[in-house]
């Protein structure tokens, strides 16, 4: 039965290792000869992703995240400029939209009140509407022009993990497919992504083996009352979503910054009490990364890494360095997701809290 724990403590453990065929679930049948098959998003996609002059993604929690992610890729790999904004602030705010909008929604449930909303209100202003969407029954689905199914499975946990790697997978898709059709993206670097996704499953297979030292350092967040967690470029939502997780199961505060902005104000909480958390893979801002490290290492800070090899942390006194596999950095976003999963997951169980079902919290928010 597919909504059974299957042998695992709880669903959100159970989801956090069914990423690796959920992703591959989300691939399946959208490639073809190696690049994106453009119509896996309906067969007006070929036509509405060649107009789009800006993309405005709507979205409410872990689903805003992964549209945070994905306005990185738009503007970086498909060259078109891309705002992100939860639902609900958009749809009450007095909004000018650029010509030729194309307007991208995510939903895990398809039922979020805000993010319906939302599609209401601007659907007639925008050149089309395009979903994300876990749930190909859902009124997201009915109300939109295009739907991409992310074929995930049902999601039992409130806290949202396979939901979230498979809409980047999906929102990776989409934005190849607009660079190709805007004539923005080289057949060759698409190929080239389009075999990164592929290495997903596995790469993600190497990354849950990591359960194990985070479970064991876990203890360390089980007394503390405040995190931060840091990231920079496509990795800053990453981190986001990292502090979500830890709020929503464990209780405990956390917040996500990127890390060039830790001096104007977050570095003045940092002492011995809180705990940093950052995503550093080695790319173009490594440098800059490791920089703003030894700033919250210079006031006692203890620092939790997540960096692969070429990353070069050294683990030493007051850091602790968690092996990642070397991955390109289009895909980067989605394998460093995981350990941040895991990691929420076991301080909530040391916790003690209702992991499935955190106080105060529901799957879908139906209603404002
Ligand atoms: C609730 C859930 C979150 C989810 C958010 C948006 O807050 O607890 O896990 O990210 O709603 O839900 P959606 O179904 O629109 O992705």
């Amino acid at each position: 039965h597919a909504s059974s724990k299957g042998g695992y403590k709880h669903y959100m453990l159970k989801e956090i290792y069914e990423q690796p065929a959920a992703v591959q679930r989300t691939l399946n049948g959208r490639i073809s000869d190696g690049r994106v098959a453009v119509d896996a998003f309906g067969p007006q996609a070929a036509e509405l992703l060649a107009k789009a002059r800006h993309i405005q993604i709507l979205a409410c929690g872990t689903s805003y995240h992964a549209g945070y992610v994905a306005k990185y890729w738009f503007e970086a790999i498909a060259g078109v400029s891309c705002h992100v904004e939860v639902a609900s602030e958009f749809r009450y705010r007095t909004t000018v939209l650029p010509a030729d909008t194309l307007i991208v929604t995510i939903s895990q449930s398809g039922e979020t009140a805000d993010t319906l909303a939302a599609l209401r209100e601007v659907k007639a202003r925008a050149l089309g509407a395009l979903c994300i969407c876990n749930v190909p029954t859902s009124t997201l689905v009915r109300e939109s022009d295009l739907a991409f199914i992310t074929h995930a499975g049902p999601e039992i946990g409130v806290a949202s993990t396979k939901a979230f790697t498979t809409q980047l997978v999906a929102l990776m898709l989409l934005v190849l497919a607009t660079g190709r059709r805007q004539g923005t993206l080289s057949a060759e670097r698409e190929r080239d992504i389009v075999q990164q996704l592929g290495t997903l499953p596995a790469l993600l297979d190497g990354v849950l083996a990591l359960d194990k030292d985070i479970e064991r350092i876990a203890e360390e967040f089980g007394e503390k009352h405040h995190t931060l967690f840091l990231g920079r470029g496509a990795q800053y939502p990453v981190a986001m979503e990292g502090a979500l997780k830890l709020k929503e199961i464990s209780y405990i505060h956390a917040e996500a910054y990127p890390a060039g902005e830790l001096k104007h104000g977050p570095l003045a909480l940092v002492d011995n009490d809180m705990p940093v958390v950052a995503v550093a893979p080695k790319n173009d801002l490594i440098d800059k990364l490791k920089s703003n490290l030894q700033e919250v290492r210079a006031r006692a800070g203890v620092l939790y890494v997540f960096a692969d090899h070429a990353a070069d942390v050294r683990p030493e006194a007051g850091i602790k360095v968690f092996p990642m596999p070397s991955v390109a950095d289009e895909v980067a976003p989605i394998v460093y997701t995981v350990p941040l999963q895991l990691l929420s997951y076991h301080v909530a169980v040391i916790k003690g809290t209702d992991v499935d079902q955190p106080r105060n919290l529901a799957k879908s928010v139906t209603v404002e």
